[in-house]
C-alpha cells in the first residue's frame, strides 16, 4: 500500500456506484518492479573538514543511473541545487524511455517509429495504461469502454456557455477538465483502483468531446455530439468539422494523420506538464484536477504552446528573404526572440517524433493539395538552421512542434487549437504517470527545497517610521 493510500484511506471513502463497469478490463499491470540497487557508490567529500559521505548509485533497466541523494540532508545538513531539474530524477518509472542523444523514444519498450507505423492511438493508450499490447479481444473491449464514455454530462454544456466566445480554447480546457471532478464524484476516490481506472477511461474518452467543443463554442456553431460508429480520431474530426445539418465523411488519410499525431504526443516521460500532474497528484488531489494542472503547464510556449508559436513565428517572418534577419535575432543574446520549434530539453539529436511528423506533413499537404507558402518558408528555415553553426553546436534540431503546426493548419485547425490537440493526446500519458505515482509505495508529497537568498530576519518597522 502506498504512503498516499495510507493517508487518504482514512479521509476518502466514498462508494463508487459504477465501479463494476470497469470489471471487464484487466487490472493495471505495471512491469514488475526491478531491483535498482547496485554495489556502485560515490563518495562526497567536504573539502573544509575532510568529512566523507557515501552516496549509493541506483541502476535502471536502460539509460543513465542515478545517485541517490535522499539521505543527503540528514547526513550533511545540505540540499542539492538544480533549478529546472536538469540533473534530477524525480521518480523511477516503467512507462516511457527517452535517449535524447540517440533520438530514441520507447513506450513500454516499443519504439515510437513502430507504434506510429504499425499501431493506432487506441492500442497505444492500452499499451501505456496496462503496460502490454492488447490481444484482439482486449483491444475490442478497451475501444468499447472508451467509446461508451465519449458523451459529457449534459450540464457541462452550460459550463461551456459561461465562457466568453473569444476565450482561448486552452483556458476552456483547463476549466472544463478541472470541473469534471464536480460532475463525476464517483471516480474521484483515489484509494480505489477501480475508480482510478474509470476516471482514466473517462478522461481518455471525453477529452476529444471537450476539445472539439472548445472550438465549436469559439466559432458559434452548435456542439456536435460524439458518434460511436467512428474511430477515436474520425469521431474527433467529425465533432470539430461536422455540422448537424450535413453528413460528415471522414477522410481516411486525415483520420490516420490525426491518429498518428495523437500517438506521437501520447507520453514523453517526466516533462514539465507530466511532472506538474505528478506533483499535483502527490498531495492526493483528484485525477481531473491533476490533469487540469497538466493542461495549464502544457499551455506555455516553451512546452505544448510551441506549435502555436511556430505558426505565429512563420507569419511574423512572412517571407524567405527575411529568414536571415530572424535567424540573426535568434542568435542574439540581447534579443528575446527564439526560433520556435527548435531545440528540446532532452533531445540533442533529431526528435524521432519530428522525423515522423515531417513525413506526415508532406503526405497531408499532398492529399489536401495545399500549397502553403508557410510550409515553403518552414522548409527553408529548417535547412538554414540545420546548417548554421550556432544551431549545430547547440544541437538545436527542429522538434515535433515545428511540423505539427504545419499539418494541423493544413487540416483546417486554427492555431489556438494546436495545444488543445496536444493536451487531448497527452491525457493518456498524464493519467498513466499519475496512476504509477499513486501506486508507488515510496512516493511522498513533492516538496522541493530552495537556496534562500532573501533578507535574514529583521525587526518590523512601524508604518510611521518608514
Ligand atoms: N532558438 C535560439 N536559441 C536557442 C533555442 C531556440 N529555439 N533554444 C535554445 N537556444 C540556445 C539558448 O540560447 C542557449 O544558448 P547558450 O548556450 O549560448 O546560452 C542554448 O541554446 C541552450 O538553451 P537552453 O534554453 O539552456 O535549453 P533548454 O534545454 O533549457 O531549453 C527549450 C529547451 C525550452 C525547448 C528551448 O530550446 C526553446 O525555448 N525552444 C523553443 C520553444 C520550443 O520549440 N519548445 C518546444 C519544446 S518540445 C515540446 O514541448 C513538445
Amino acid at each position: 500500500m502506498s504512503v498516499l493510500h495510507k493517508i487518504l484511506g482514512n479521509i476518502v471513502g466514498r462508494k463508487n456506484p459504477i465501479a463494476d463497469t470497469a470489471q471487464a478490463l484487466p487490472n493495471n499491470t505495471k512491469e514488475d518492479s526491478m531491483d535498482t540497487s547496485t554495489t556502485q557508490s560515490f563518495t562526497l567529500r567536504n573539502n573544509e573538514d575532510g568529512s566523507e559521505f557515501t552516496l549509493p548509485v541506483l541502476k535502471g533497466s536502460v539509460g543513465p543511473s542515478v545517485i541517490d541523494v535522499r539521505a543527503l540532508y540528514k547526513q550533511t545538513g545540505m540540499f542539492t541545487y538544480d533549478p529546472g531539474f536538469t540533473s534530477t530524477g524525480s521518480t523511477d518509472s516503467a512507462i516511457t524511455y527517452i535517449d535524447g542523444d540517440q533520438g530514441i523514444l520507447l513506450h513500454r519498450g516499443y519504439s515510437i517509429e513502430d507504434l506510429a507505423s504499425k499501431s493506432d492511438f487506441m492500442e497505444t493508450c492500452y499499451l501505456l495504461w496496462y503496460g502490454e499490447l492488447p490481444n484482439k479481444q482486449q483491444k475490442e473491449e478497451f475501444v468499447n469502454t472508451v467509446t461508451n464514455h465519449t458523451m459529457l454530462h449534459d450540464q457541462i454544456t452550460y459550463f461551456f456557455r459561461g465562457f466568453r466566445r473569444d476565450a482561448h480554447p486552452m483556458a476552456i480546457m483547463v476549466g472544463v477538465v478541472g470541473a469534471l471532478s464536480a460532475f463525476y464524484h464517483d471516480s474521484t476516490d483515489i484509494t480505489d483502483p477501480k475508480q482510478r481506472q474509470i476516471a482514466a477511461m473517462r478522461l481518455i474518452a471525453k477529452m476529444p468531446t471537450i476539445a472539439a467543443w472548445t472550438y465549436k463554442y469559439s466559432i458559434g456553431q452548435p456542439f456536435v455530439y460524439p458518434k460511436n460508429s467512428l474511430s477515436y480520431s474520425g469521431n474527433f474530426l467529425q465533432m470539430v468539422f461536422g455540422v448537424p445539418t450535413e453528413d460528415y465523411v471522414v477522410n481516411p488519410i486525415l483520420e490516420r494523420a490525426m491518429d498518428r499525431i495523437f500517438i506521437l504526443h501520447a507520453d514523453h516521460e517526466q516533462n514539465a506538464s507530466t511532472s506538474t500532474v505528478r506533483i499535483a497528484g502527490s498531495s492526493g488531489a483528484n485525477p481531473f484536477a491533476c490533469i487540469s494542472a497538466g493542461i495549464a503547464s502544457l499551455w506555455g510556449p516553451a512546452h505544448g504552446g510551441a506549435n502555436e508559436a511556430v505558426l505565429e513565428m512563420l507569419e511574423q517572418i512572412g517571407h524567405k528573404d527575411n529568414i536571415p534577419e530572424y535567424v540573426a535575432r535568434a542568435k542574439d543574446k540581447d534579443d528575446p526572440f527564439r526560433l520556435m520549434g527548435f531545440g528540446h530539453r532532452v533531445y540533442k539529436n533529431f526528435d524521432p517524433r519530428a522525423k515522423i511528423m515531417r513525413e506526415e506533413a508532406h503526405k497531408v499537404l499532398g492529399e489536401l493539395g495545399v500549397n502553403d507558402p508557410k510550409l515553403e518558408l518552414a522548409m527553408e528555415l529548417e535547412q538554414i538552421a540545420l546548417n548554421d553553426p550556432y544551431f549545430v553546436e547547440r544541437k538545436l534540431y527542429p522538434n515535433v512542434d515545428f511540423y505539427s503546426g504545419i499539418i494541423l493548419s493544413a487540416m483546417g485547425f486554427p492555431t489556438s487549437m494546436f495545444t488543445v490537440l496536444f493536451a487531448l493526446a497527452r491525457t493518456v500519458g498524464w493519467i498513466t504517470q499519475w496512476e504509477e505515482m499513486i501506486e508507488d509505495p515510496s512516493q511522498k508529497i513533492s516538496r522541493p527545497r530552495q537556496l534562500y537568498v532573501g533578507h535574514d530576519q529583521r525587526p518590523y518597522t512601524d508604518l510611521a517610521s518608514r
